[in-house]
């Protein structure tokens, strides 16, 4: 990587940057803060043409994509043929093996009935555990509950990640719908919220630096996503690692980027951050998994 380069290109484009003030009022307003960041988002990008039309809020499930007609037209034809499908059955099949008890990821709580209707569940704010539950955990404690071991979050063999390609491909079209109804998921959200919008590392660069103020500049050959529509594509097909990879893992190489000691993959931050940016994508359709350059 050019450091150099890097820095003075977020330096061109940051610092020219509005920002975003969320609501100034102390009593946190969840519902608030994501229509005055839409509307943010919007008077920001509102006369933008995708696809044919004036670029709608719905639109942000393809990202960064959504600023580009030549991205989006590399978008389409990879779509063609989508480099994940072998993913897609892996992960089916890895769903519906039994455990060494003879048991199945269904019987667990959760994950019983409709399978289409798992991924929509998730993440959400377990008051019992008092922390977030995003799905890739939820995953992992089926098999512990069964006996069996726990994935590595990030792990090479992508198994997890598989797993959730499948679990997110059966559930495309259904909308993104976190529920915030109780003291601690109020907490976890001004958490996340918080988290997000704080500067770290060398580069002293915030997630909302980057994924709300400058969304739709460039950085590097990089157009920056908002971070509305963040988390509705995960796991993504990375074509620059030919491989899945996951929310967790993204935010974990986002942080890298800016030079900060990144929170692990799924520790309490991350899954935070993910509550909050699943929160701000409320509405939006799954569409995973997604595929990104
Ligand atoms: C220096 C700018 C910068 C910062 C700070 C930054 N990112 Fe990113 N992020 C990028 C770039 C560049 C990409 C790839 C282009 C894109 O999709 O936005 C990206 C991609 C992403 C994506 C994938 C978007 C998609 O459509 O697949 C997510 C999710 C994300 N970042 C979350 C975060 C979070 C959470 C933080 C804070 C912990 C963060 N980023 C901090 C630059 C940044």
């Amino acid at each position: 990587m050019n450091n150099k380069l890097l820095t003075t290109t977020l330096f061109l484009s940051l610092a020219t940057a509005g920002s975003y003030a969320h609501a100034a009022d102390s009593t946190p307003n969840p519902e608030a803060d994501r229509q005055a960041l839409t509307k943010y988002i919007m008077d920001m990008h509102g006369s933008t043409k995708f696809n044919g039309h004036p670029l709608k809020v719905e639109d942000f499930r393809y990202g960064a994509y959504v600023f580009s007609e030549d991205k989006f037209e590399q978008l389409k034809a990879a779509e063609e043929f989508p480099p994940y499908l072998d993913h897609i059955d892996a992960g089916e099949k890895l769903w519906k093996k039994p455990f060494a008890n003879g048991k199945t990821y269904a019987t667990c709580a959760g994950f019983d009935g409709d399978v289409k209707a798992i991924r929509p569940k998730y993440p959400l704010f377990d008051d019992a555990r008092g922390e977030v539950v995003n799905l890739d955990q939820a995953i992992n404690d089926c098999r512990v509950a069964n006996g069996e071991k726990p994935y590595a979050y990030g792990s090479k063999d992508k198994d997890l990640d598989k797993i959730m390609a499948y679990l997110g491909y059966q559930a495309r079209g259904k909308k993104i719908n976190v529920v915030i109804n109780s003291p601690g998921a109020l907490d976890a959200y001004k958490q996340g919220e918080m988290l997000f919008h704080t500067r770290r590392g060398q580069l002293n660069q915030s997630c909302s630096g980057c994924h709300i103020a400058s969304a739709g500049r460039h950085i590097r050959s990089n157009i920056l996503s908002p971070i509305i529509g963040h988390t509705t594509h995960f796991p993504t097909y990375r074509a620059n690692d030919g491989d899945l990879v996951s929310l967790q893992a993204r935010y974990v190489g986002c942080m890298k980027s800016i030079r900060a000691f990144p929170f692990p993959a799924n520790s309490k931050e991350l899954k935070d951050i993910e509550f909050y940016e699943a929160f701000m994508s409320s509405g939006l359709e799954i569409d995973a998994p997604g595929y990104r350059e």
